[in-house]
């Protein structure tokens, strides 16, 4: 019975041209055709696949490289899925014809890196599923022919550190982000400000000590779950990574959500409470206390000197140094200012004579963190030149 049915499609397509490629299944129902290859044994794309394929689904295979010539000319494929294959490899301009493809899934192959040319061409691209693949790099123009049209883009279950976040910040008409079971450890402040069209994104299980509230989380309201939310609202799944639950999360902690299992990893009094039971006047920061800055010191005119500045609080300081000139220094020709607040002079002259301001400062206003600039001042002694 099968065979017959078999023998039937094969007949329908060869109909209209192309014979089916052997061991697939052609279902030429006018006026578009689908060719379904799934568990087949390929090792290849086959090389007998109808042109003005609408379908293709090449699911469960051996695949190890998609090449040039595997699409080439398919111009009218609207849906390409080679999901669970061995892909590890994508030749140049191999997806460069489908300019009308809408859904590609290439998720639980062997994917390392994507390249800013692997994806060009592909420019009417809703959907692109690239979850479960090894992914650790992104190139910051790979998705420049979709910015515009994607919908929904999964990265879940790869090795990825870092994300193109300027390109993520560019896709304008996307409604679901999967970037959940990464290796993420940062989130930029604001780079979700455009993404008008968000309503799913997941973060679950990463390395995110915080998440910073975006101004679009401003605009729509938040939800931590997705059951009982109103449509025009954004979920956020955050689960599974190291929070530090300081004043800085504390936006996050007043979102709407069910009970779940999100816990705390620091600070020490915090860690592995569940983030939902935590009363919001525990997410505390600290204001930062000068700890240890330089003594008196001597520099020679023409020699380099060192000014040491350290701070403690919650989150960690950021160190500024203000000129005996009332000047703040930045990084320049004469001066380094490092993160862990030592000001670097490589050849001090007579204008560096005088006190030298530290100034550290972080976000620490118990008051709902919406004071970001907590400052406090220090003196340096005097920096004499002999
Ligand atoms: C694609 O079309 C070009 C021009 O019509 C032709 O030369 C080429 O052989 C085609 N390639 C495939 C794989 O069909
Ligand atoms: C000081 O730094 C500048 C810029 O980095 C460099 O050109 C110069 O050679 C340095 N001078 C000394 C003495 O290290
Ligand atoms: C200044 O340069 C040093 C060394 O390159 C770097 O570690 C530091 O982060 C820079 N500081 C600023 C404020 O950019
Ligand atoms: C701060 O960092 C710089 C550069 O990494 C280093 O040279 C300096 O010794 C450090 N200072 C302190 C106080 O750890
Ligand atoms: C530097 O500070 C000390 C004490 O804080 C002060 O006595 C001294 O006059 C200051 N020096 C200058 C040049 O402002």
């Amino acid at each position: 019975m099968e065979r017959l049915w078999f023998s039937v499609l094969l007949l329908a397509a060869a109909c209209r041209g192309q014979p089916c490629p052997k061991r697939c299944m052609c279902q030429s129902l006018s006026p578009s055709l689908a060719i379904l290859c799934s568990k087949t044994g390929l090792l290849f794309v086959p090389a007998a696949i109808d042109r003005r394929t609408v379908e293709l689904r090449l699911q469960e295979n051996f695949i190890t490289a998609v090449r040039k010539k595997d699409f080439a000319n398919m111009t009218g494929l609207l849906h390409l899925t080679l999901s669970r294959n061995t892909i590890s490899q994508i030749l140049p301009s191999a997806f460069s014809d489908l300019r009308r493809l809408r859904a590609l899934h290439l998720d639980s192959n062997r994917l390392t890196v994507i390249k800013d040319d692997h994806f060009k061409g592909l420019t009417n691209l809703r959907h692109l599923i690239l979850a479960n693949n090894q992914l650790h790099s992104i190139s910051p123009h790979a998705f420049d022919d979709f910015l515009s049209t994607l919908e929904d883009l999964d990265l879940s279950y790869n090795n990825l550190a870092e994300v193109p976040w300027e390109t993520i910040g560019r896709l304008t008409n996307v409604n679901t982000l999967n970037m959940d079971h990464n290796l993420i450890e940062n989130v930029p402040h604001g780079v979700f400000t455009n993404l008008h069209k968000l309503a799913r994104l997941d973060m679950t299980s990463n390395k995110l000590k915080k998440i910073p509230p975006d101004p679009l989380f401003l605009r729509i309201p938040v939800y931590a779950k997705s059951k009982g939310s109103p449509l025009s609202s954004l979920v956020l799944s955050f689960g599974g990574n190291p929070l530090h639950c300081n004043c800085e999360l504390l936006w996050l902690r007043r979102l709407t959500r069910e009970d779940d299992l999100e816990t705390c990893a620091s600070p020490p009094d915090l860690s592995a409470k569940y983030f939902w039971t935590i009363p919001e006047e525990e997410f505390i920061c600290d204001p930062p206390v000068l700890t240890r800055k330089s003594p008196l010191t001597v520099a020679m005119e023409g020699h380099p000197a060192s000014l040491k500045c350290k701070a403690n609080g919650d989150p960690e300081p950021e160190v500024h140094w203000i000129s005996p000139e009332g000047r703040l220094i930045s990084n320049g020709s004469r001066t380094l200012v490092f993160p862990n607040g030592s000001l670097e002079i490589n050849v001090t002259s007579l204008k560096d004579l005088g006190n030298f301001t530290c100034i550290a400062s972080n976000a620490a206003d118990t008051d709902c963190g919406t004071v970001w600039n907590h400052v406090q001042l220090n003196h340096v002694p005097g920096l004499l030149c002999l």
